[in-house]
């Protein structure tokens, strides 16, 4: 436990979070709570693999086609899902993004039409319009503070002529939903019977609350022609910035098309050495690592649902089913979502994304990474009193 208590200071190493945080909100020094990596430290086996692949000092061109890190992947699966993967489903990738995106090319044309259920990922949003391809908008309901589909309006979307794809978000960010097995059984069987190909975006699938239960797509499935999977050990461990992720095909086709496009058509000749090496160590002996991660993370959530409830009540937050992302509505506070940020900014000098930034049903939302030491979590909860005391002056 007390190993993600530890307190890192990232400024100094081009972290996104931490050095840049005046591009996305126009001030230097925020206490950032923004994008999703964490302030972690990766676990001591992964390190000292790195360690030895530094001390050898030779950084060739890689491979990823090799039996070890199948394997690993395939252990991980079979351990922490009880999920069977064949081997040739596995596919190297440099970023579950970069992986959605060729995805999309491949299985859609200019004008075709992606379903996506909002609030959303973000960066969902700009990768289909910069594609030229129209978002398809399944807007997810709640019900007594909880997301659930609108399965009627998902039918009508996914039945349009243009739908091709349905980019399902599983666990879903930043909504924290961890969709049960007939919630994905119905997806599957819409996605069928309409003809749209499923691509599963499972990268939050390892940091889940308990007694929920991350199912894979995959396992559901039954048929796997028109389903696959991205996903990557990064979220979990903490290494998107060494690069490296993957994903799970079953359709040859599609496969192979993908790996055309990565070798031949995009030119990229080489898997992250250190990527690749931090995702092998992961699967093959961090097991233990991420169930306490897991259950820091959830105390993470009490200790925001335990603030909230004492000093911001018109705030309304649910202990989110999976991630470490706190997704807190303020719509019953009397103030703007612009005026909100600008008192986050400049009262609390704490940086917390606007859920408008997930959607336009995200508005009136704040999302808060609480994927760092508890000690910073406090601080940043007593930023956002602040920022509201700062309003309560201000607008009397
Ligand atoms: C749902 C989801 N997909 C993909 C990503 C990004 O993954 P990558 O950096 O591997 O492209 C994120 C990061 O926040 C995410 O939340």
């Amino acid at each position: 436990m007390i190993e993600f208590d530890k307190v890192f200071s990232r400024y100094g190493t081009y972290s996104t979070q931490w050095d840049y945080i005046q591009d996305r909100f126009g001030e230097e020094g925020l206490l950032p709570f923004s994008i999703s990596d964490t302030d972690f430290s990766c676990p001591p086996e992964i390190l000292r693999d790195l360690q030895k692949r530094i001390e050898h000092g030779v950084f060739g061109y890689t491979r990823w086609n090799h039996d070890d890190f199948k394997s690993a992947i395939r252990k991980w699966y079979e351990e922490r899902f009880s999920t069977v993967v064949e081997k040739d489903w596995i596919v190297y990738s440099p970023s579950v993004l970069y992986t959605i995106s060729k995805l999309m090319d491949s299985l859609t044309d200019i004008g075709d039409y992606v379903v996506v259920q909002t609030p959303a990922y973000d960066a969902f949003f700009k990768m289909i319009e910069d594609k030229g391809r129209a978002l398809s908008d399944n807007k997810l309901v709640q019900e007594d503070g909880k997301y659930v589909i609108d399965f009627p309006d998902l039918e009508r979307k996914l039945a349009e002529p243009k739908a091709k794809v349905f980019l399902l978000c599983s666990p879903h960010n930043p909504t924290g939903r961890v969709w049960r097995r007939e919630e994905l059984e119905r997806i599957i069987g819409l996605c069928r019977k309409h003809k749209v190909f499923l691509i599963s975006d499972e990268i939050h699938m390892d940091v889940v609350r308990k007694p929920f239960v991350h199912l894979p797509i995959l396992e559901v499935a039954k048929d796997l022609e028109h389903v696959c999977i991205c996903t990557s050990a990064s979220k979990t461990f903490n290494t998107p910035g060494l690069c490296g992720s993957y994903a799970l095909i079953p359709n040859q086709c599609v496969k192979e098309e993908f790996l055309l496009t990565l070798k031949n058509r995009d030119g990229l000749s080489s898997a992250s050495a250190l990527g690749m090496i931090a995702t092998m160590t992961a699967y093959n002996e961090c097991g233990q690592w991420v169930d306490e991660l897991n259950q820091y993370i959830s105390e993470n959530m009490r200790t925001v649902g335990n603030f909230l409830a004492e000093h911001i009540p018109a705030a309304s937050f649910h202990l989110p089913e999976s991630t470490y992302l706190a997704w807190i509505d303020m719509k019953k506070l009397p103030y703007s979502s612009e005026e909100l940020q600008d008192a986050l900014v400049h009262h609390g000098k704490v940086a917390i994304m606007p859920g408008e930034t997930y959607g336009e049903n995200g508005k009136g939302f704040l999302r808060m990474n609480v994927g760092c030491p508890r000690s910073k979590v406090v601080e940043g909860l007593a930023r956002l009193k602040k920022a509201v005391e700062g309003l309560e002056r201000d607008f009397g």
